[in-house]
């Protein structure tokens, strides 16, 4: 199987899953969303093929509202992978989502995003989705369920064999960034009904859909939301900075593990 990894907040941190022997290749692919080529890192591990997108860029330079997520999805589709599993870095708003530290994997998202690249189908590029093997006829694709069930199962059952304690499901709540939220946004985002929050899996998990791309998000809680840290005996909460200074390490040595899990599971 050729399997599709995205990694976000911390990717720099992330080592080859498998052999640490391995050979490691990079591909670059030419898609219609981008003038450049898309530079894709790809390895067996287990008997699959892994293919590796920075999805901030190589220096992590790119903020989340200038991701091309289309030609992402568009360079891992046409590089021939058949799932996509994203790593993102969020914040925890309820105790469902999270305490710093650990791993989520959600279930559903509500996209407050705006400005962004968000579909295939935008006009123009019909031709476009002919040549990624999708229809070119309009699709108003379906996202009643927008993280594939079966992938999340099959991460779920994952870290129970390998021991890893996730966070079973969950909404993410996805914003624009790449300020962070204030507390009464938070507050907001609540009442909304999200557990955590981060700033790329919209469009990217509907982009994977429209692609006909199973897509599941291993999403690593490296702070507390905005106001929802706690306080010390000085009456101070750490910052959100200083938060993921101490958690996003963690999180990644966690995502690799269960990854690691994931991959073994495949084979067996
Ligand atoms: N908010 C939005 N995105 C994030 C956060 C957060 O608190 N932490 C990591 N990514």
């Amino acid at each position: 199987m050729h399997i599709g990894l995205i990694g976000g907040t911390g990717a720099g941190l992330f080592s080859p899953l498998g052999d640490s022997g391995c050979i490691v290749e990079q591909i670059e692919v030419q898609t219609a969303f981008a003038i450049e080529s898309v530079v894709i890192k790809q390895w067996q591990a287990h008997g699959h093929w892994v293919l590796f997108i920075p999805r901030h860029g190589p220096n992590a330079q790119t903020p989340p509202h200038k991701v091309n997520y289309r030609a992402h999805i568009a360079a891992l589709k046409q590089a021939g992978v058949e799932q996509i599993i994203a790593l993102n870095a969020v914040g925890g708003i309820t105790a469902a989502g999270g305490s710093p530290g650990t791993l989520t994997i959600p279930d559903q998202y509500i996209d407050y995003t705006y400005g962004r690249e968000h579909t295939f189908y935008d006009g123009q590029q019909m031709q476009h989705c002919a040549d990624l093997g999708i229809s070119e006829a309009l699709q108003h694709v379906e996202c009643s369920r927008p993280l594939d069930a079966a992938l999340r199962r099959a991460l779920l059952q994952a870290a129970v064999t390998a021991g890893i304690a996730v966070n079973a499901a969950g909404t993410c709540a996805v914003m624009q960034g790449p300020r962070l939220e204030t507390a009464a946004e938070i507050n907001k985002l609540e009442r909304d009904g999200c557990d955590i929050v981060g700033m790329t899996l919209a469009p990217e998990a509907a982009l994977a859909a429209e692609a006909g791309l199973p897509y599941a998000c291993i999403a690593g809680v490296v702070n507390c939301a905005a106001g929802r840290a706690p306080v010390d005996g000085k009456g101070q909460q750490q910052s959100i900075h200083e938060q993921l200074d101490e958690w996003v390490g963690a999180c990644m040595t966690q995502s690799h593990a269960l990854l690691e899990a994931y991959l073994q599971q495949l084979s067996s």
